[in-house]
């Protein structure tokens, strides 16, 4: 194992104490508050608020970068008292946030679906999302300019942090101030989701066992901006989970299949409840446990189906290169304590995922994911080298289609083919498309530097480049920020 004091920052040129935290690896925390900020507007001549409040920000708290989390994982590991284990920060810009700071257009993240935002047509489309206004309020109206990341496992400290960054004084910067709180489901030792699945099994890891960078993932990941400067996209959506229609569902289906709940819940995932795999190894009565699974043993998807949530979000062997469009998932459940599985046990208040996850391009990475395999009910196909297409249905989790071909086909106890639309049981409730750019970028963001003053001439867009600005205005009155907490 490397010593974090003889550790390089620097891995093939690429700079580690500049990127930020959470990216090349999971904040390791049980707490999460998603604080999403909007700045008053600059008045003609005066300096940007925003840029004074970064300043602030960097003077109060600063950026955890993965440089740090590296080195304090091994302080932990080795259990040196250098270890911290304290709060994990990091900050990310949507494209309303590069207007605001006035940054260069050659330095503007070029993704399509980050340039034109969440709420645009272009992105609402392509994803068949819900319209904006069917989703919550606070992601209906102002953009959101910044979105702030603070993880640690004391909500107390999570508190102080969040009222000292954006409470109180920080009203004379803030316009609008939105907080989400995610909060691990973990139950011995283990992460859960609300409805019930293990989850935290497989994520694409950037370090190995000695905790050496694997250089060849870091272009899924990472996008540079800048000379030496490296940063990541980041999708925000909060899906709320409709448990007692999931379970309602799974009930129905387990009838119909003449197989157990938990049987019938395997089929949905592709993994039991308690996360197994449900491909067996040859010759064995037990599964292949966790990852990594290779569907290749299944070609006909006689085991675990074409349609099971892991296998359209992640085909592996069954499309050509499916690896250029893996996602690094970061999401966390929001909402009530986890309940098991229990068909009784539905919480009463509103529960979901605060689905987040890094990419090099959000276009090739989630939106396919989302777009092409989530919501299509013909993929993955099982024969690339064919290119023969045929019915799977959409995802029974994530899936959103506009069509009424979604139905999937699952298999009854005789492996017999039995038709069956789930649906719906989860709808996205807002989000937005956000870029976390390198640490030494954010920092010229202050008072003094190109984020202080509002630029001469007004900026034109081209009618595609404004796709998301439907409905941009900047509030003229100072309001009290709005904190939410779950
Ligand atoms: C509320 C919605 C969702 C729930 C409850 C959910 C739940 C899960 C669970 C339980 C797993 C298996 C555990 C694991 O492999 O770590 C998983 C895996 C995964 N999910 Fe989701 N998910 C949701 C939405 C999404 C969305 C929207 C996407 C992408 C657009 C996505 C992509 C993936 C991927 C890529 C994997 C890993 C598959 C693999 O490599 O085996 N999920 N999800």
């Amino acid at each position: 194992m490397a010593h974090p004091q003889s550790m390089p920052s620097y891995w093939r040129g690429i700079p580690l104490d500049g990127i930020q935290a959470g990216i090349l690896k999971p904040h390791g925390r049980t707490c999460l508050r998603c604080a999403f900020l909007s700045f008053h507007p600059h008045k003609p001549g005066s300096p940007s608020p925003g840029s004074h409040w970064l300043t602030s920000f960097f003077k109060l708290a600063g950026i955890t970068s993965a440089d740090k989390q590296i080195r304090d994982t091994l302080y932990r590991k080795e259990g040196s008292d250098r270890y911290d284990g304290g709060p994990v920060i990091s900050l990310h810009l949507s494209r309303w946030g590069y207007e605001y700071f006035h940054i260069p257009e050659n330095t503007l993240p070029a993704d399509p679906f980050f340039l034109a935002g969440m709420k645009s047509d272009f992105s609402i489309e392509a994803l068949s999302d819900p319209r904006p206004d069917r989703w919550e309020k606070a992601f209906q109206t102002d953009p959101i300019h910044v979105l702030v990341l603070l993880a640690d496992d004391d909500p107390d400290n999570l508190d102080a942090l969040q009222q000292s960054l954006f409470e109180g004084e920080n009203d004379r910067y803030i316009s609008h101030l939105h907080i989400e709180a995610g909060q691990k489901l973990v139950r011995n030792g283990n992460q859960y989701e609300h409805f019930g699945y293990r989850d935290g099994i497989s994520s694409l890891k950037f370090f190995d066992s000695d905790n050496h960078i694997i250089p060849d993932r870091l272009p899924l990941v990472l996008r540079q901006n800048g000379l030496n400067r490296y940063g990541s996209y980041l999708v925000f959506r909060k899906l709320r989970q409709n448990v007692a229609g999931f379970k309602a569902h799974l009930d129905a289906l387990a009838g119909k299949l003449g197989l157990s709940y938990e049987q019938t819940a395997a089929q949905v995932m592709g993994r039991s409840l308690n996360g197994a795999s449900i491909l067996r190894k040859p010759g064995s009565s037990t599964g292949l446990k966790y990852a990594p699974i290779d569907f290749q043993e299944d070609p006909k998807g006689l085991v675990c189906p074409f349609h099971a949530h892991i296998r359209k979000s992640n085909p592996r062997d069954a499309v050509h290169q499916s690896d250029p469009h893996q996602i690094i998932r970061r999401g966390i459940p929001y909402g009530s304590e986890y309940r098991d599985h229990y068909i009784s046990n539905i919480p009463e208040q509103e529960v979901g995922l605060l689905f987040m996850c890094y990419q090099s391009s959000i276009n090739d990475q989630f939106a396919y994911i989302q777009k092409n395999w989530l919501n299509s009910p013909h993929a993955p196909y099982a024969h690339a080298s064919k290119k023969e297409y045929f019915h799977v249905g959409i995802d029974p989790i994530a899936g959103q289609s506009r069509g009424d071909d979604g139905e999937q086909n699952w298999l009854d106890a005789g492996r017999k083919r039995v038709p069956y639309l789930f649906s719906d049981v989860v709808n996205l409730k807002g989000g937005e498309y956000f870029f976390a750019p390198s640490i030494a970028f954010l920092r010229e963001l202050g008072p003094g530097n190109r984020g202080d003053h509002p630029p001469k001439k007004p900026r034109s867009y081209s009618p595609r480049r404004s796709a998301g600005r439907r409905g941009y205005t900047h509030r003229t009155r100072r309001r009290r920020g709005r904190r939410k907490t779950r």
